[in-house]
C-alpha cells in the first residue's frame, strides 16, 4: 500500500507564546453520579501544558490571585472572563466513547433495518469505499469539526479495515486538536468479497498502524491506538486470540461491540459454539481489560454482567443508536450498580447525531422507558447523571493517562463554553428565569440556575457550543 500525499502533521502541543491562562465564570460538573457542582464566580487557572493548577470559587479578584500564584507579569497570562452573561458557562468536554468515523454520510439513513442487514445494506459499502484517500481525507475531516463544533474533545474513533485511511484518521485528529483513540477494524469472516480482510492482511495492517499513530504522538496524550475486531460474528477466533494476546503484552486499549441485537447473539453463538455465552467469546480470547470499551451490552445475562465487573471493561451506552435500529434498551443503572464504568457512544450511524448531548439526552428518555416498562423507578437516569456518563464516564471508560472530565487541580483543560442566550439559540430563556447570584438567596440562585441546565439538556444543540478547548487550547471558538 502507498503511504498518503497530505501535508505533514504539525504537532498539536500549546504552540501559544501565553504561559498560562485563567478562566473566571461559571463552572458546572459532576464529582461523582447524580450529583451537580456548580462553581459560581470561579477563577481556574491553567498552564502550558493544558493541566489546571488552580480551581479558586468566589474569587473576588482573579487578576491579582492568578499574578500572586504564578509569580508571572501580567504580559504573560490571558484572561477569559465569561461572567458576562447569567447564561453562559462551562462544562468539561463531552467524552464519544463509540463512533464510527466512517458512517458519516449515512447519518439518519437506516430505513426500516434491524443491525445485520442494516450492516449489509448500508455500512460495509460505504465503508469499502475508504480505500479512497481522498474520500476518507474530505468525510474524516467533516466528522472531526462536527465532532467538536458539539463539544467532543475526545473519541474512541472506529476506521475501517485500510491502514491508510484509518492513518490518515489520526493525523487529521491530532492536527485538529481532538483527542482520539483510533481503530482499525478488524474483520476476516462472515464479510462482503468486496469488504474483507485475511488474518494475515488483518495482522499486518493493525501493527503498521499502531506504528505510525505511536511515532506521530509517542506521548499518546492526543492519539493512541485501539484494538478493534468488529463483533464475534465478523472475525476468526485465531484473529480475536492474537488480538487479545496483543493487548496484554503492551496494555493496548481495546473496542468491539456486545450484545446488541438479539439475532447477533443467535449468530455469535451459532459460530463459537464452545463458548458460555458472547460475552465469554471475549473473555477466552483475551480481549476483556480495564481498556476495553464495549458497546451496547443490552441483553446481557447476571454472568456476562459480573465477567464485565470483574474484567473491569468499560461500557459505551448508545441509546439513539439502539432506539433507531431498533437493538433494544441497556439497563445502565443495574451495570453502573455493579460498579461497572459505563459512557455514552453517539454510534454514528447506528446513532444518527454527532452529538452527545442529544445522546445524553436519549439515555434519559430510554431509562424513562425501562420505567414505564418495568415500574421499577431506579432504573430512571436524571439529567445530573447523563452529563455525569457524557464527561466523567466518559474519561473512566477512555482510561487515558491524562486525567479529563471534571475542573479539578492535575486535570487538564478540556472544556466547552456553552451560552444559552447567544444569538440563534435554540433555548428560550426568560429575564425571571436567571439566576440573579448575589441578589437572591443562594438556595433559590442555585435552582434557577439548575433548571436552566435542565432546559439546555432538553434543548440545547451545537449553537450554544460557544468555545471547545482541548488540552488548554482554543480548538473551536464561533
Ligand atoms: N456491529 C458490528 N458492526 C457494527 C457497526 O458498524 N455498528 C453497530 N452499531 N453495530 C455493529
Ligand atoms: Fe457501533
Amino acid at each position: 500500500m502507498t503511504q498518503h500525499q497530505f501535508p505533514p502533521v504539525v504537532a498539536t502541543r500549546c504552540l501559544d507564546p501565553i504561559k498560562f491562562t485563567c478562566y473566571f465564570g461559571t463552572f458546572v460538573q459532576t464529582p461523582s453520579l447524580g450529583a451537580l457542582q456548580v462553581l459560581t464566580h470561579c477563577a481556574v487557572g491553567v498552564d502550558q501544558d493544558g493541566t489546571i493548577v488552580f480551581v479558586n470559587e468566589n474569587c473576588s479578584d482573579y487578576t491579582s490571585y492568578t499574578l500572586k500564584f504564578t509569580g508571572l507579569e501580567l504580559h504573560e497570562v490571558r484572561f477569559v472572563d465569561v461572567a458576562d452573561s447569567e447564561t453562559k458557562f462551562f462544562v468539561p468536554g463531552f467524552i464519544d466513547t463509540h463512533i464510527h468515523a466512517p458512517q458519516f454520510p449515512n447519518n439518519g439513513i437506516f430505513g426500516d433495518s434491524t443491525l445485520l442487514d442494516w450492516l449489509e445494506k448500508y455500512t460495509f459499502p460505504l465503508e469499502s469505499s475508504f480505500r479512497d484517500l481522498t474520500r476518507a481525507n474530505s468525510i474524516y475531516s467533516q466528522v472531526i469539526e462536527r465532532t467538536l463544533s458539539n463539544g467532543t474533545t475526545a473519541a474512541a474513533y472506529y476506521a475501517t479495515i485500510h491502514a491508510d485511511a484509518t492513518n490518515l484518521l489520526a493525523d487529521l485528529a491530532l492536527m485538529r486538536g481532538q483527542r482520539a483513540l483510533i481503530g482499525k477494524v478488524c474483520m476476516n469472516q462472515n464479510s462482503p468479497d468486496h469488504y474483507i480482510e485475511t488474518f494475515e492482511e488483518s495482522k499486518a495492517s493493525q501493527l503498521s498502524v499502531i506504528e505510525h499513530i505511536e511515532k506521530r504522538d509517542p506521548s499518546g496524550n492526543f492519539v493512541r491506538p485501539i484494538l478493534t475486531p468488529r463483533f464475534a460474528p465478523s472475525c476468526t477466533e485465531k484473529l480475536m486470540k492474537w488480538l487479545g494476546e496483543l493487548r496484554k503484552s503492551h496494555n493496548y486499549h481495546c473496542q468491539t461491540h456486545l450484545s446488541e441485537n438479539k439475532r447477533e447473539i443467535e449468530v455469535a453463538k451459532e459460530l463459537f459454539p464452545g463458548f458460555d455465552s458472547y460475552t465469554d467469546i471475549y473473555y477466552k480470547s483475551g480481549l476483556l481489560g480495564p481498556k476495553t470499551i464495549l458497546a451496547h451490552c443490552i441483553h446481557l445475562s447476571e454472568h456476562e454482567k459480573d465477567l464485565l465487573a470483574q474484567t473491569g471493561c468499560g461500557v459505551s451506552h448508545c441509546p439513539t443508536s439502539n432506539s433507531s435500529i431498533t437493538s433494544g434498551e441497556a439497563r445502565v443503572r443495574w451495570l453502573l450498580n455493579s460498579n461497572i464504568k459505563v459512557s455514552l457512544g453517539t454510534d454514528c450511524s447506528g446513532g444518527f447525531t454527532p452529538s452527545i448531548l442529544q445522546v445524553a439526552k436519549h439515555a434519559l428518555l430510554v431509562s424513562n422507558h425501562l420505567v414505564m416498562k418495568s415500574e421499577n423507578d431506579f432504573e430512571k437516569l436524571s439529567t445530573h447523571d447523563v452529563l455525569y456518563l457524557a464527561t466523567v464516564g466518559g474519561a473512566e471508560v477512555l482510561n487515558l493517562n491524562v486525567k479529563l472530565g471534571l475542573f479539578k487541580v492535575g486535570y487538564k483543560f478540556d472544556a466547552q463554553l456553552i451560552q444559552l442566550d447567544c444569538e440563534g439559540s435554540p433555548v428560550d430563556t426568560f429575564e425571571f428565569q436567571n439566576p440573579k447570584w448575589g441578589l437572591l438567596s443562594p438556595e433559590e440562585s442555585r435552582g434557577k440556575f439548575l433548571d436552566l441546565i435542565d432546559k439546555w439538556i432538553f434543548n440545547g444543540d451545537d449553537r450554544n457550543v460557544r468555545k471547545v478547548f482541548v488540552n488548554g487550547r482554543c480548538v473551536v471558538d464561533k
